[in-house]
């Protein structure tokens, strides 16, 4: 089988070197597209390949279509936005996440943006610490559970709002259950944005939540763009020089944001949470196990289709 591995942000080398052993030992071949500039490479590639990796690279309906042999592609990461799963399984191709793996990466820089946020963009003035403060997690899954994790060692006060998580799963790893989305934003000092992107979350943290912060509040968004009202957020900061909003998803207002709040924003030249050599192996390797598994004994378990 062809395994076409297909990133415009690549994966670090010893991840793909891990990938390649892993997919030749299987007895496939491994194809590598890195750092495509146009589309026309992506749909090239993928017309003779079985079975597809990507990380945030777009598989809509046109790169289905493109590929005929396609039985199965893996995301190697968590979000899956960026699969048209209903295009997908029209065409009974199996598309499978590789969640956890690259968790920790997301979370050491949620630490890094956060701290950044609170001394002050490291602007050499008086800033404040994290350590007592109130972190409040919009959704307890693998990120989040891996925030509160490094949060205990900051000695932060630790929060989380998540209807898909029992309560009892979140005290077990001491952080407060909060029964509302908008209890979670009134008391959190650093309230940190774990949710996917899915048409029932897509813009949805807009005034109506962002108004609710407490004085001095910083937003760290290390999920998607698409989850924030980028409008109303701009409103917000404006309106309220307290607060701070810091990214690894640069927004689509990005200068309308850093007029509205000058110094007080702050965004990743590119989305790079997930952009460590550990997150890389783990995930890609991750991904290349789910392929070689899916072709040899059907095994779909981390299927999302
Ligand atoms: C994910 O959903 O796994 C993260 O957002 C990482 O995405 P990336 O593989 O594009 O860095």
């Amino acid at each position: 089988m062809k395994v076409l591995v297909a990133t415009e942000k690549p994966f670090a080398k010893v991840a793909v070197d891990g990938i390649r052993e892993v997919i030749e030992a299987a007895g496939h071949e491994l194809v590598l597209l890195e750092k495509y500039g146009s589309r026309a490479e992506l749909l090239d590639a993928v017309a003779t390949a079985h079975a597809l990796i990507v990380r945030s690279d777009k598989v809509d309906a046109e790169v289905l279509a493109a590929a005929p042999e396609l039985k199965i592609v893996v995301r190697a990461g968590a979000g899956y936005d960026n699969i048209d799963l209903q295009a997908a399984t029209a065409r009974g191709i199996v598309v499978e996440n590789t969640p956890g793996q690259n968790s920790n990466a997301v979370a050491e820089l949620v630490f890094g943006l956060a701290v950044m946020a609170v001394r002050r963009m490291y602007d050499g003035s008086a800033g404040t610490e994290l350590r007592g403060k109130h972190l409040g997690l919009q959704a307890f899954g693998q990120v989040g559970r891996c925030v509160a994790r490094i949060a205990a060692g900051f000695g932060m006060h630790v929060s989380a709002f998540d209807p898909f998580c029992p309560a009892e799963v979140m005290q077990q790893a001491g952080v407060e259950p909060v029964d509302t989305v908008e209890a979670l934003y009134a008391g959190s000092d650093v309230l940190s944005i774990h949710i996917p992107a899915t048409p029932e979350t897509r813009g949805s943290i807009g005034t109506a939540l962002l108004s609710l912060l407490p004085k001095g509040a910083v937003v760290v968004n290390t999920a998607r763009k698409e989850v924030i009202d980028e409008p109303a957020l701009a409103a917000v900061l404006a309106e309220r020089p307290d607060l701070r909003y810091v990214a690894d998803v640069r927004p689509d207002n990005a200068a309308e944001l850093e007029a509205a709040a000058p110094g007080r924003v702050f965004f990743t030249p590119k989305k790079m949470g997930a952009q460590t050599a550990e997150a890389n192996i783990n995930a890609g390797i991750a991904a290349a196990r789910q392929i070689d598994a899916f072709f040899r004994t059907g095994d779909t378990r981390f299927r999302v289709n």
